[in-house]
């Protein structure tokens, strides 16, 4: 567990809640640099695991470095902190700040300066378009802004590292391109992206990377253009979660036609 230029790496990282295994001896592997998208089915353990690896929950079994990072030593879990952006499932925002007070406090949490908070806000909300709703409070808005907000914190402390559950989730196409190539730009620049999406069209064009998770079982962990040279990433899904897929794919009782 001492590769340099890993973003994010796991060993035999598990998770179980109750009797139940979550996550079970996932091995992941992020090089520095790359766009992973981290793909399966509801229920995976895909959030479980972001959630382990950004200090969310505990693992109950495995080893993880976060940027050459241990999270289970103090001092080094603090460190991780100041250097990964979040937008955790829940996004976890203060409901009654407006989305400046909101951006102020959390650069404030990043120690930055004034004018470095006033300058990054008010370019991140005109990006995600929340500028005009600016007396708002997080409460008051919509969840697709809701998560642009999150997503807005998350980039203000220009984080070398980010974990984004599903950030294009409940966010309008126009955001989405926006999102989609703000990410791009900012994995070229040297950072890493670490997303779970549902959406494969996306993560096909945007990840350099996938991991597939079923079952609480890393099945596919490759590059894109490894990939790209056989199958599509929806037939590799498929494959990889045919548990999921194999299941029955009609209702029977509409086959009795609409009640009268
Ligand atoms: N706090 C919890 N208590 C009990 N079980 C949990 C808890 N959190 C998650 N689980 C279970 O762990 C498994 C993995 O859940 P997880 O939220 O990681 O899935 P996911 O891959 O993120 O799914 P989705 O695509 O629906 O977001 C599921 O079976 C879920 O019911
Ligand atoms: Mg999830």
């Amino acid at each position: 567990m001492s590769d340099k230029k890993l973003a994010i790496e796991t060993q035999a990282l598990s998770r179980y809640f109750g009797n139940q295994c979550a996550v079970n001896h996932v091995n992941l592997s992020v090089e520095a640099g790359t766009f992973y998208g981290f793909l399966g089915p509801n229920g995976a353990g895909k959030s479980t695991t972001i959630k382990m690896l950004t200090g969310l929950l505990e693992p109950s079994s495995g080893e993880i470095r976060v940027l050459g990072l241990d999270p289970r030593n103090d001092t080094q879990a603090l460190e991780i902190k100041r250097q990964i952006g979040v937008v955790p499932e829940n996004l976890a925002l203060f409901d009654n700040l407006t989305a400046k007070e909101y951006l102020s406090f959390v650069g404030r949490m990043f120690l930055l300066d004034h004018a470095t908070i006033r300058r990054r806000s008010e370019e991140l909300l005109s990006l995600m378009a929340l500028d005009k709703e600016q007396k708002k409070l997080a409460l008051e808005y919509s969840h697709g802004m809701q998560k642009k907000l999150a997503l807005a914190a998350a980039l203000l402390p220009n984080p070398k590292l980010l974990f984004l559950d599903e950030p294009f989730e409940g966010v309008d196409a126009i955001t989405s391109k926006v999102i989609r190539e703000l990410l791009g730009d900012y994995v070229s620049r040297g950072a890493t992206v670490f997303l779970t999406s549902h959406v494969l069209e996306i993560v096909e064009k945007l990840c350099t990377h996938v991991g597939i998770i079923s079952g609480g079982n890393l099945v596919e962990q490759t590059s894109l253009a490894e990939l790209s040279q056989g199958n599509s990433l929806e037939q590799t899904f498929l494959e990889k979660v045919g548990s999921v897929a194999d299941s029955p794919r009609k209702l029977s009782w509409l086959e009795e036609g609409v009640a009268e």
